[in-house]
């Protein structure tokens, strides 16, 4: 009997050039691309190109210094003190550069880079201390229990569903002001809302409401949208999350099920 360790030699041999060549291959390209994320800028260089930002698309309404009431715009508030997380979320939910300061900033097309966000976001957290840009373990909502989500249902419906109706669907506010619906707001969206309180709405602050009853409502929130019968959309979401969604959704309507079937019993 002949052992085919030979052949498989071979195909280990090819194997490992290949693995070789693509090694090289990509050596080379560390070489000869070219160098424009060698070193990472220092948090001064980071201010300092924020700085330059904020003069050009802030300024003119916020102060050349964030001090408010700018040239264009004297109801413009100071920004000293909101800190990095309100930059944040103003930018990324393109309110701001606002357009026309005398209306609410609508949520449109954020057209700045991260890069440049967070560049001006760290140069105005350098303006004075503020509510800083939360980590994702502060709003991710996976991994909670049935109990802590139906909690999160509870602080919603007490803190929020006032404005913003109790599936977040949004509502109209006295003044002509709306409160948006909240179907497409990402989980950091509504933790930043929370902690910086935009426009018209109260701030939450963390001794009000700490960051895991936050993560609870935000799990409400997937929760409550995730139901095909509350007659949402899911916002083109995409596949993954689509299709994490069926299956929560997919579940609740097993779960109906089964409740159905346990009162039947019952009844008999
Ligand atoms: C055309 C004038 C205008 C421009 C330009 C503008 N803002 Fe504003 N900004 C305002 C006004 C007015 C408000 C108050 C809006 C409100 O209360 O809803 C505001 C509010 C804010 C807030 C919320 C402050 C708080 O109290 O939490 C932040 C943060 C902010 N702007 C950042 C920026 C940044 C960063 C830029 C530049 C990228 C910018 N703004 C450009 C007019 C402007
Ligand atoms: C007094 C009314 C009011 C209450 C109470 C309120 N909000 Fe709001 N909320 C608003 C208004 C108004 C805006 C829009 C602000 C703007 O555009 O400047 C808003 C914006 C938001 C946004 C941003 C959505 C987007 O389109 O980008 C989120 C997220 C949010 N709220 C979550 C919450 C949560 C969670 C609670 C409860 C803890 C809450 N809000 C309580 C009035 C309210």
């Amino acid at each position: 009997m002949r052992s085919p360790t030979p052949k498989r030699h071979h195909k280990a041999a090819r194997l490992l050039l290949v693995a070789a060549a693509l090694l090289v291959t990509g050596g080379l390209y560390a070489v000869v691309a070219p160098a424009t994320s060698v070193a990472a800028p220092t948090p001064e260089e980071t201010v300092a190109r924020g700085q330059e930002l904020f003069a050009v698309s802030c300024a003119s309404c916020h102060g050349l210094n964030g001090e408010g009431a700018g040239l264009l715009n004297e109801t413009a508030p100071s920004l000293i003190g909101v800190g990095a997380a309100s930059v944040d979320f103003q930018m990324r939910t393109g309110r701001m550069p606002m357009a026309n300061p005398y209306a609410q900033a609508p949520n449109k097309q954020n057209t700045f880079t991260a890069e440049e966000i967070a560049a001006i976001s760290l140069y105005v957290a350098s303006l004075g201390d503020g509510p800083a840009i939360p980590d994702p373990g502060q709003y991710d909502p996976s991994g909670l229990s049935a109990a802590e989500v139906a909690v999160g249902g509870d602080l919603f419906r007490t803190n929020c569903s006032a404005c913003h109706n109790f599936q977040g669907s949004g509502g109209a506010l006295p003044n002509g002001r709306v409160a948006p619906p909240l179907l497409d707001a990402e989980p950091i969206d509504i933790h930043e809302a929370m902690r910086t309180g935009p426009g018209e709405m109260p701030v939450f602050a963390d001794g009000a409401i700490p960051d895991k009853d936050v993560r609870s409502m935000i799990a409400y929130l997937d929760q409550v949208h995730a139901q095909p019968s509350a007659g949402l959309t899911l916002g083109g979401l995409g596949p993954v999350s689509e299709g994490f969604w069926g299956w929560v959704a997919g579940l609740g309507i097993l779960m109906l099920f089964a409740t159905w079937i346990t009162k039947k019993a019952a009844r008999k």
